[in-house]
């Protein structure tokens, strides 16, 4: 990075599961200076989840701050704001005074399961699917609404009135940063629509048939719009009257960010979850095999492209929680020095369904287990079984996009904080057998949300530009023997057995 680029520059916000943070970047989608502030996670019961929002607005506003203090720079030298977030992370709040009417439930959250089942009905699962591309599960924010909704006395009558707006993290950061009450816009993009299970994803529009199903009233719901326009502008802070010009869903972000702008390219990103998404074009394709169907991202009134996505719950916060809550490690790098102390994993599984289990099995019933467990095994092993998840959770959700696809994968673009761990991007390549490749900018979240901002206000012209700054920084090849990766990935597939039906 160089501190002392000429303008002018693109400021991203991504507001994520366990940190906020912002990154100003310059025309050559090179990062001119980060800030990042991590929020408190917030663990009411087993499977429960929250975020305090009023925390997380007021973390934004710091590192937007904070980042335009690093880089040196005034406002009038930022072209555009783009915004990125944690999906699905639902949250009601009064429209008068901006107070949220509860925490906010994050997407890991297990308590709709039980709602989802009864929403379910006859139809099982898959009640919803043929029109938002989503299987009935907790992960998403439709079930959350009404949660909300039945538990918060009063409530409903004051949604019904027209008095609370829900958003997930996009709609509320910028409806926060462009004025709150009174003036903030309420708006969402159609890839964060696309995670409620309330939107039709041919129309793109919210269905209110599902809504009525769902009970969730159309008067708490923010208007959809593309991905990269321009909704309104900075209100408060160093980045008054700057556009705010885009949002995507994290995930999405990262898949614009990595340059998958042509059918069949794919991204996986390894943050707190992995989310592994492939473009399939302008066709919503329904997945044979546990994947959901969403929207990829929308640029301005070009037609929507839309992604097939293998979602992973716990990945990086299984590393966290080997920090945070069984003190094994104390910071999360360590995990790859332990891991490196052994030469395997001591014939250890462990299996983190922490949250049941997402793509492709999407079991609420699911709870983590560590399987193979004899006297011989330790800590370090204990630590590459941490890591091996990842990769295995990895290679299952490959798996079903071969199918759902025909394609076979030959090689696999990553990025996200994990992707730091060497030995994990090594046992990636392996277990997959196919080369792993990161980007020089492996901070794709925030690259995509300021490039999707960056296209709405012609500051750079179209997606060729931005493809020219793709630049490959590492790439690792597999060098597993086939018999061994057979013999663990069924080891593993045992072990995932072993997870359902825990609750019941
Ligand atoms: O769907 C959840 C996803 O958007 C969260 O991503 O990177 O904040 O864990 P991350």
């Amino acid at each position: 990075t160089d501190a002392h680029t000429a303008g002018p520059f693109i400021a991203a916000i991504d507001q994520g599961t366990t940190s906020s943070r912002c990154i100003v970047f310059d025309t050559d989608g090179r990062i001119v200076s980060v800030d990042q502030k991590e929020h408190e996670q917030i663990f009411p019961k087993p499977g429960w989840v929250e975020h305090n929002a009023a925390e997380i607005w007021r973390n934004v506003q710091q590192v937007v701050d904070g980042a335009v203090a690093k880089a040196g720079i005034t406002s009038a030298d930022v072209k555009a704001i783009g915004i990125t977030n944690q999906r699905e992370t639902t949250l009601l709040w009064d429209k008068h005074t901006g107070e949220p009417v509860a925490n906010a439930i994050v997407w890991q959250d297990t308590r709709t399961a039980e709602l989802c089942r009864q929403l379910g009905g006859a139809e099982g699962q898959d009640r919803f699917r043929a029109a938002t591309g989503l299987p009935l599960a907790s992960y998403f924010a439709g079930p959350k609404i009404r949660w909300l909704l039945d538990n918060t006395p009063g409530l409903r009558a004051r949604a019904e009135a027209g008095d609370i707006l829900f958003g997930t993290m996009d709609s509320w950061v910028i409806w926060n940063l462009t004025g709150g009450p009174g003036r903030g816009v309420h708006v969402t993009d159609v890839t964060n629509a696309s995670r409620t299970m309330l939107m039709n994803l041919e129309t793109l529009d919210w269905d209110a048939g599902i809504l009525d199903a769902m009970g969730v009233p159309a008067a708490v719901l923010p208007e959809i719009r593309s991905s990269a326009e321009v909704y309104g502008r900075a209100a408060s802070g160093t980045l008054t009257g700057i556009p705010v010009a885009s949002a995507l869903g994290d995930q999405q972000a990262a898949l614009f960010g990595q340059t998958c702008y042509a059918q069949g390219e794919a991204k996986s990103t390894y943050g707190t979850g992995t989310f592994l998404l492939m473009n399939t074009a302008d066709e919503p394709v329904h997945s044979e095999n546990g994947l959901l169907t969403t929207v990829g991202y929308r640029i301005g009134d070009q037609p929507a492209v839309y992604a097939l996505e293998g979602s992973i719950a716990i990945t990086g916060a299984l590393v966290q929680w080997m920090r945070d809550q069984m003190g094994i490690i104390s910071t999360a790098a360590e995990i790859e020095t332990l891991a490196l102390s052994v030469e395997d994993n001591g014939g250890a599984y462990f299996v983190p369904a922490f949250s049941g289990l997402f793509a492709p099995y999407w079991r609420d019933d699911a709870r983590g287990v560590i399987a193979g467990l004899t006297r011989y095994v330790t800590k370090a092993h204990l630590a590459r079984a941490v890591l091996e998840a990842t990769a295995w959770q990895t290679r299952e959700i490959v798996d079903a996009m071969t199918k759902d696809s025909g394609v076979e994968l030959t090689s696999l673009k990553v990025d996200g904080g994990m992707t730091a761990n060497n030995l994990l991007m090594q046992t990636l390549a392996d277990v997959l057998d196919a080369p792993v490749v990161r980007p020089l900018v492996a901070e794709t979240t925030c690259l995509g949300a300021a490039y999707a901002a960056g296209l709405a206000v012609g500051f750079w012209p179209d997606t060729d530009a931005l493809r020219a700054n793709w630049r490959r920084a590492a790439e690792w090849t597999p060098r597993m023997d086939e018999a061994t990766r057979e013999r663990e990935y069924n080891d593993w597939l045992k072990a995932v057995q072993r997870t359902m039906g825990w609750i019941e």
